[in-house]
């Protein structure tokens, strides 16, 4: 059987790595050229907002607010659990303090009613994320920050195109940030935006910005080899474990990039951080912005799909929130036997999502290095133990999402 995937540079199309091999012949236009600033104002001009700067990855975008913040040491930074540790990393190495907030179990964004407690007289900036594409609940969570002056970023790693009553997700809070990554709505393999409508802000962030170098050749190299590699390896998945072999001798070889490495899961920094966004990914990112409306429209699509072809089945789905047009970045589920159908899934090659099986995620993070403690999040523990998320990428067809349906199907939630 044909295998189906999840993660692995969903996004890329033939195109795209003939692109990327072509950019590999061109070392002159890696680090600067014309595709940044291309990139920055067609982003801007989507989300009608006057200042973009982009950066070698969301998580720097995000260090990149905080650091212009001149965050003290003890502030604090709001943000939800059920998230990725490469969003309260950020906030230990801009020196201040992460405090977690509990998902809604149904929506799996922040809950504004726990938000309302963990509020203290040093919380300074509130982080609002929309989880795999739908949009948090903007009107309470941006209320609640109004009344208590919290600084408001988006984080929209996740929600590129999604809307909120009619209004493009990044442009409620006083900063947004967007990813690139190789998972996320549209890819470089690494990269992520900044964004905000605030000009004195921007001063400040632009600053910082310009303080940060560019990337090095043989980094920009390996990001851009990755479609390849990663695309070859899809296509020979089923010949003679070749396929497989090839990606773990680039995994040893260090030409597949990690997405989390092993510091951060210790609120450590990532070697590749810290840099601008080089053109050569520029370029591949805004290759990508272009089909973003395609490919949204397909992830909605598909998403209907699993909507229609599972509702018999009595297990948990996110669900967005009236007057939310949600993007399905991964369609999510919530089943008891999560992590017996990811395991039994992969044996008949077909490779489910595992974004968060953890309230911190990926599995593996020191709650004690960056500041969590599961009891006080209870909603997020429970979601991430049962977690489970479906592919909605552009190559994901209707028959494969039948057969990914008729899988599930044979897994009944009360079945012992
Ligand atoms: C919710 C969320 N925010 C932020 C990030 C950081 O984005 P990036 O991987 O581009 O650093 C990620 C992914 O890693 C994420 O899942």
């Amino acid at each position: 059987m044909k295998p189906i995937f999840t993660s692995l540079t969903p996004n890329a199309q033939a195109s795209d790595v003939w692109f990327a091999l072509a950019a590999l012949t061109a070392p002159g236009s890696w680090i600067r050229g014309k595709s940044i600033a291309e990139l920055e104002n067609t982003l801007a001009k989507f989300l009608g907002l006057a200042h973009v700067y982009t950066f070698d990855s969301g998580r720097t975008g995000l260090y990149a607010i905080l650091k212009a913040l001149n965050l003290q040491a003890g502030d604090e930074v709001l943000l939800q659990a059920y998230t990725c540790v490469a969003v309260p990393d950020p906030v230990l190495w801009a020196g201040a303090k992460p405090i977690y907030v509990d998902c809604e179990a149904e929506t799996l964004t922040m809950s504004a009613a726990d938000l309302e407690k963990k509020i203290t007289p040093k919380s300074k900036v509130l982080i609002i994320q929309h989880t795999f594409g739908f949009p948090a609940d903007l009107e309470k969570l941006m209320k609640i920050a109004k009344e208590h002056k919290l600084f408001v970023i988006e984080d929209c790693a996740h929600a590129l195109g999604a809307t909120y009553q009619g209004k493009q997700v990044g442009t409620f809070g006083d900063a947004s940030f967007f990813s690139f990554g190789r998972d996320k709505v549209i890819s470089c393999t690494f990269g992520g935006a900044v964004a905000t409508g605030n000009t004195e802000f921007a001063t400040k962030l632009e600053r910082f910005a310009n303080s940060l170098p560019y990337p090095g050749v043989g980094w920009i190299a390996r990001q851009l080899l990755h479609p390849a590699i990663i695309g070859l390896s899809k296509s020979l998945f089923n010949i003679l474990w070749l396929g497989k072999m090839l990606l773990y001798l680039s995994k040893v070889a260090g030409l597949t990039p990690l997405a989390v490495y092993a510091a951060e899961k210790k609120g450590g920094r990532p070697p590749f951080a810290f840099h601008r966004l080089a053109n050569a990914l520029a370029s591949a990112a805004g290759r990508q912005l272009e089909r973003l409306k395609k490919f949204n429209q397909h992830r909605v699509q598909i998403a209907q799909s699993y909507e229609v072809g599972l509702r018999k089945i009595p297990f948990g789905r996110q669900r967005a929130l009236p007057g939310s047009a949600p993007i399905y970045l991964r369609y999510t589920i919530r089943h008891p036997k999560a992590a017996e159908i990811l395991a039994t899934a992969k044996k008949k090659n077909i490779f489910l999502g595992d974004w968060y099986t953890t309230a911190v995620a990926p599995t593996g993070v020191s709650y004690q290095a960056i500041g969590y403690d599961p009891k006080t999040c209870p909603n997020a523990e429970g979601a991430a133990a049962q977690s489970l998320n479906l592919p909605t990428d552009i190559h994901i067809t209707e028959k494969e999402v039948e057969r990914i349906i008729n899988f599930i199907s044979g897994f009944p939630p009360s079945r012992e």
